[in-house]
């Protein structure tokens, strides 16, 4: 590795158009300094996907999630509104809560110092005697959330752009599922031993369906058959298309699903829209489905990844319900597997003293688009 890995002139061959660039040099997946540089200039400053807002649905519902370093609660206060905090104690820092729940409060397991869901400084045993400590100066830091059609997003900017100039056009181009009343039915969480740009790179071509998804999506989905469009969008996100008329994506061939969505035009119908928000964001919107892969970066090569499940509200009330999402949930497990078996091996091979760097299939344009709108801000002038 060279001693000055933000040297513009190593990514020079990366900046081509993808069919004349290389890959990124291994490192910008293994070195501490290079995932530092991403936290800094892209995972501070941008809006970060974290799931969806029906997980918690009621009054007093939270969750946390750990995210580049940073310890959050998300949560839905006495109102109904919700709201994102760092889960960190006023006192002397200690985390107040883990996992999910529900409260009315959260109280620190230390001494016992009491915060409202609005994040204020309810309580703080004994400290009557501490000159001029007033618990109003001392609430939960606050991070900026909002949300998009009950996807929720968190920024850690006070001065970016509001989410809707964000996502430019995607809300017009998932209209269909989003008018059905998605509803999210299952979570599941993996911890990957990969950079988060391996995961999200995978997620974004086609050409390794016909070898790591062989048995499975390749059967009806082939990049040969489907093609994967690229589409044109306006907003922080890069979108293809696979048209495959009559089947859905988000089944395995021959087994049996929910019919198509009611509300999708002529385009969803046919087929896949996969929409990738940067930085690390996938959603696939199928004839009957929506589902997304949310990842949280922890270092350059550990990874949570979600896998969250949406289907609209009006399935989940049918009688079969229990018994036909199983064929979904079978389709997931096992390409998620096949992925993450595949994206670890990369990484592994990455890690390797002795390296090289490759070149694009026409396949990968968007993996080429990630690594170059990664470059945008890693290299740019930024303030650290
Ligand atoms: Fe939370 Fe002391 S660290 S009350």
């Amino acid at each position: 590795m060279p001693l000055d890995i933000f040297d513009p002139a190593h990514y020079v061959t990366t900046r081509l158009p993808e069919l004349e660039a290389e890959t990124l040099p291994p490192w910008a997946y293994t070195s501490q300094a290079f995932y530092e540089r991403e936290v800094e200039r892209i995972f501070l400053k941008v809006w970060n996907f974290l799931g969806r807002a029906d997980h918690i649905p009621d009054p007093g519902d939270y969750f946390t999630v750990e995210f580049v370093g940073v310890p959050l609660i998300i949560v839905r206060d006495h109102e109904g509104q919700l709201r994102a905090f760092v889960n960190s104690c006023r006192h002397r820092g200690t985390i107040l809560v883990e996992g999910q729940g529900n409260c009315r409060a959260f109280r620190c397991p230390y001494h016992s110092w009491v915060f409202g869901l609005d994040g204020r400084c309810l309580g703080a045993p004994e400290m009557g005697r501490t000159r001029g400590f007033d618990p109003a100066n001392y609430p939960l830091l606050p991070v900026r959330l909002e949300t998009w059609a009950g996807f929720l997003f968190v920024n850690f900017d006070e001065t970016a752009p509001p989410l809707s100039e964000y996502l430019g056009d995607l809300p017009d181009n998932l209209a269909g599922h989003v008018a059905a009343d998605l509803v999210c039915v299952r979570r599941k969480v993996y911890d990957l031993r990969c950079n988060w740009k391996i995961f999200a790179e995978n997620a974004k071509e086609a050409y390794h369906i016909a070898t790591v998804h062989r048995k499975t999506i390749n059967q009806y989905a082939s990049a040969e058959v489907a093609k994967y469009e690229y589409v044109p969008v306006r907003g922080q996100y890069a979108m293809n298309y696979a048209e495959h008329p009559g089947v859905s994506m988000a089944l395995l061939k021959g087994d049996t699903g929910f019919p198509a969505i009611e509300t999708l035009d002529e385009r969803a119908r046919r087929g896949t829209l996969s929409p990738f928000i940067f930085p690390c964001t996938y959603i696939a919107a199928t004839i009957d489905t929506l589902w997304y892969l949310e990842l949280h970066p922890h270092g350059p090569d550990r990874t949570t990844l979600v896998h969250g499940a949406c289907f609209p509200r009006a399935y989940t009330r049918r009688p079969d319900f229990e018994e036909v999402v199983k064929n979904y949930y079978k389709r997931w497990d096992i390409t998620l597997e096949e992925d993450i078996a595949i994206c670890e091996l990369q990484q592994r091979g990455l890690a390797s003293r002795i390296n090289g760097r490759g070149r694009f299939c026409h396949r990968e344009k968007v993996v080429h688009q990630i690594d170059n709108w990664v470059l945008d801000r890693v290299l740019s002038r930024g303030d650290g």
